[in-house]
């Protein structure tokens, strides 16, 4: 409980990333990168409607003039399944094997990609590595093979972290792997691959951006832990100095260029400021965690009815991740201000720095926050995607087995806590 002192308070915090190539035509140098591996196979991991941008095909013909052999596997599942990611295993363990995997696209492509990695590198099936209860939370017992990982939203952070996402549809929960094995070898962030997104994925995956960075910063300070042994240690140590200064620049680049990268989309600055931001944000999450917004997303994106977003493929019920992050999002901050109001603030002054503050500070971050939602055409609310207060005890239930991010949160969370989170939020504006 984060309201009690710990007896041996926690003095350690780590600090975990990939190596990084950051820029424009950074994407064209991956074959020589991965000739330095001594890689000669390589599997380029992609969504069919990034594979129709061209892009993946592009990156796989580089290889080429190194001598090593790709392949394009375009069937990646927009959010991810058990049952997509079981089928991407299947082919690339029947056509391996394979000395690197190459992820070109969205959080979708690149979470492929790790469980493809794990899957054809270690023994057993999917739900062996899948976290408690839901799975067996196995660790991986052998090294992956390199993965790069060559992100086309503006959202995520998936190329830095250690975890994989996906929905376990016979038991309509959304979880994932989480282990630092996962996380990939090299980040290509190139700014030119974003222009393509359409205003709906550059909006959702802009709000995870943000969330990222708001949850990371607000999240439970490392010291108020109890003191873990080194086999303890987790990816997610609370909020620190390190993950403060990302967040902190994510959130000056977002209040930039976030309204500009949704739209005009050909703004070339406006998409690399956001590349950056969510660069950024997932150095800060990716190492501080996050809290009540993800949590809440879970349940919100696994038990959607109706619900089909512009700009997504096809026509099933989905709520895009960033996009149920962002629904409950200003109640959450709401419930978090009492915990460091000046951090609150601070986040509002740097995401609307010309923004007057208001009377009631605890007022500041959520109105900003639904201010920019308003702008960039987000859902008025958990109702606007379908829900009714008859639902809330189930989505109640979905977050309460996050427990894993309720952790992070910075006060304690109870059932009526999260009910009421949920109810405020049928309708933000
Ligand atoms: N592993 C992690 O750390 C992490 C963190 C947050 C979210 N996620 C997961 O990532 C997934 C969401 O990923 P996302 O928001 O990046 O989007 P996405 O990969 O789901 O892609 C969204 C849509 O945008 C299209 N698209 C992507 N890039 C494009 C481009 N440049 N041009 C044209 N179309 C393009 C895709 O074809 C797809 O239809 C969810 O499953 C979520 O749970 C993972
Ligand atoms: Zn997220």
């Amino acid at each position: 409980m984060s309201s009690t002192v710990p007896a041996a308070p926690e003095s350690v915090f780590t600090y975990g990333a990939p190596q990084l190539k950051f820029g424009s035509g950074a994407s064209d140098e991956i074959g020589y990168d991965l000739s330095r591996l001594g890689v000669r196979r390589v599997l380029v991991v992609t969504d069919p409607g990034v594979a129709a941008t061209g892009l993946p095909q592009r990156v796989a013909d580089q290889m080429e003039r190194f001598g090593i052999e790709a392949r394009v596997y375009d069937g990646v599942h927009v959010e991810p399944t058990d049952v997509s990611l079981t089928r991407a295993i299947e082919d690339a363990r029947s056509s391996g094997p394979w000395d690197a995997f190459v992820a070109v696209g969205g959080g979708s492509s690149i979470d492929t990609a790790k469980a493809i990695d794990l899957l054809t590198t270690n023994p057993g099936e999917l739900m062996d590595y899948v976290n408690v209860p839901v799975g067996k939370g196995q660790a991986p017992s052998e090294p992956l093979k390199p993965l790069v990982a060559v992100p086309t939203t503006t959202g995520t952070g998936s190329e830095s972290t250690t975890i994989c996402v996906m929905d376990v549809i016979s038991q309509r929960v959304k979880t994932g792997i989480s282990h630092a094995r996962l996380r990939p070898t090299l980040a290509v962030i190139d700014p030119d691959l974003t222009l393509t997104q359409p205003p709906g994925v550059t909006a959702a995956s802009g709000m995870d951006i943000l969330c990222h960075a708001l949850e990371s910063y607000t999240a439970r300070w490392y010291t108020t832990y109890d003191r873990k042994t080194p086999e303890q240690r987790v990816p997610y140590c609370g909020s620190n100095p390190i993950s403060d200064m990302w967040s902190e620049k994510a959130l000056t680049l977002l209040a930039g260029s976030f309204r500009r990268a949704v739209r005009h989309g050909d703004d070339v600055r406006a998409r690399a400021d956001m590349a950056m931001a969510a660069t950024f944000a997932g150095m800060g999450f990716g190492n501080a965690g996050v809290h009540v917004p993800h949590a809440n997303a879970y349940p919100i994106a696994g038990q959607v009815k109706g619900f089909h977003p512009k700009d997504y493929p096809g026509d099933e019920p989905m709520v895009p991740h960033g996009m149920s992050v962002a629904l409950t999002a200003p109640e959450a901050f709401r419930f978090t201000f009492e915990a460091s109001p000046e951090r609150h603030v601070r986040a509002a002054k740097l995401l609307a720095p010309n923004a007057g503050e208001p009377e009631n500070a605890a007022e500041f971050l959520p109105t900003v926050l639904t201010d920019l939602m308003r702008d960039i055409d987000m859902p008025n609310g958990i109702a606007a995607v379908g829900f009714d207060d008859g639902d809330v005890p189930d989505l109640v239930a979905g977050t309460m087995k996050q427990q894993r991010l309720l952790a992070t949160c910075p006060r304690e969370v109870t059932e009526d806590d999260v009910a009421g989170i949920f109810r405020r939020s049928m309708s933000l504006w």
